[in-house]
């Protein structure tokens, strides 16, 4: 059984050193002042190197890695066919005047690989194609008004961000209508009180927030949705930025049996290579042409090279079905662990990103408590967001990730006797 991490030296001193120069130290998704790391001191904070699903932090930890930084490692740490990929293309050259044919061939692989794909544009970051759909569909339609789903995440930019957040103006948000996931009556009545106004509709696959259980979408909303977007000329946007070739190589509407206007795409195109796309369709094309919309490393060879190495790999494999087999494996695993141990480990989501919650207690405390016992054994998930499956993971990794849960509930047991 794995040892258990007492602390981590290393990180803290770096964590010191960094909140010196940089605000808050290490900041966003992969930093201390995200709930996803709760508790604190149960988590490393910087890591040295990695390697298929696993990564070692600064003192020298091991572990197996469930987060796959928040979505990018779907193949596995350093896969070797898309960094081969790459070092080939940075032999020939990256950032330039022109761009290089890579450009249009991994557009070319997404319009025949992704269903309702006629073009793609690409960027870095998920959040640079979240933007750029919103304003496609605000150009096409000459409407003003997107409907979101509460406990949306599409990003950081000011449209998507809330009223009350530092930094956010009223007017970046006047425009947002907010519609519960899975109330259709909702949504149309939102539609008919707006006539005429709505541009788009943008919504994740499913509802993955943080600190609930997910939600899949009910039978026939997305049927229901997408023929509501049609007759009311809406622009129906899905945000495929997390879960996009995890659940099905041609897109998540393809998987639930409907076709988005636009699809945004970012964390497993190109296995860690810096790389987003939006895809639309035809009749969106001269609206995303007419954008002024682009940056200084938006068409840069190197990521897009990896990008058709990793999609043809996904492909080969068949990653979305791998995924969905490793990932019942283990939460059938885990979940058992936990009744054995007298927990009601409730997992919600798509198995390929399945997310977590100890259901004994609504406080969550339990819940981050048998977390933190598992990272300090080496497993790595987090308190409060779905988790990741790469392709690397092997059959032993998920048997000793079943093995050290166990054994991270029986230290939670031991503290609640009560339970
Ligand atoms: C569903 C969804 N949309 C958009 C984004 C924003 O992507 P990025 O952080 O790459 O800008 C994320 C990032 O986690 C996401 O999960």
């Amino acid at each position: 059984m794995a040892m258990k991490i007492n602390k981590y030296p290393k990180s803290r001193a770096m964590f010191e050193r960094a909140a010196k120069v940089i605000p808050s130290g290490v900041y966003g998704h992969l930093g201390p002042a995200e709930g996803n790391f709760i508790p604190v001191d149960a988590f490393p904070l910087f890591g040295e190197k990695a390697k298929g699903s696993y990564f070692w932090d600064l003192d020298g930890n091991k572990f197996i890695d469930y987060m796959c930084a928040y979505g990018p490692n779907v193949l596995g740490y350093g896969d070797e066919d898309v960094d081969a990929a790459a070092l080939e293309q940075i032999k020939l050259e990256n950032c330039t005047t022109s761009p290089s044919p890579k450009m249009v061939e991994l557009a070319e692989l997404l319009v025949d690989t992704v269903a309702c794909a006629d073009w793609a544009f690409f960027a870095k970051n998920g959040g640079d194609v979240t933007t750029l759909s919103i304003m496609t569909a605000r150009a096409a339609t000459h409407r003003k008004k997107i409907i979101f789903v509460n406990g949306f995440y599409h990003g950081v930019a000011p449209w998507c961000q809330k009223i009350d957040y530092p930094g956010v103006l009223p007017e970046d948000v006047e425009n947002n209508l907010y519609v519960d996931w899975n109330d259709f009556a909702a949504l149309e009545k939102l539609v008919a009180e707006n006539e005429g106004e709505v541009a788009a509709f943008i919504a994740m696959p499913y509802l993955h927030g943080n600190y609930f259980d997910n939600q899949l979408p009910a039978d026939g909303y997305w049927q229901k949705v997408r023929k509501l977007c049609t007759e009311k000329g809406i622009v129906l946007i899905v945000d495929d930025v997390r879960c996009g070739f995890r659940l099905d190589l041609a897109g998540s509407d393809h998987f639930y049996g409907f076709e988005a206007d636009l699809i945004c795409f970012c964390k497993a195109i190109a296995n860690g290579w810096n790389v987003s796309a939006l895809c639309g369709k035809e009749y969106l094309k001269s609206a995303v042409s007419g954008l002024s919309y682009t940056g200084s490393y938006w068409l840069s060879a190197v990521p897009f090279a990896a990008g058709i190495a990793c999609i043809n790999k996904m492909k080969k494999l068949d990653t979305p079905k791998l995924f969905r087999e490793k990932a019942l494996t283990l939460t059938n695993g885990l979940r058992a662990a936990a009744a054995n141990n007298g927990f009601d480990l409730v997992v919600s989501g798509e198995p390929a990103l399945f997310y977590m919650r100890i259901a004994n207690e609504d406080t969550l405390m339990l819940h981050q408590e048998w977390i933190a016992e598992c990272v300090k054994r080496g497993i790595f998930f987090t308190s409060h967001h779905n988790h990741f499956m790469n392709a690397s993971l092997s059959d032993d990794d998920i048997k000793h990730t079943i093995d050290v849960a166990e054994d991270a509930f029986k230290a939670v047991k031991k503290n609640h006797p009560e339970i």
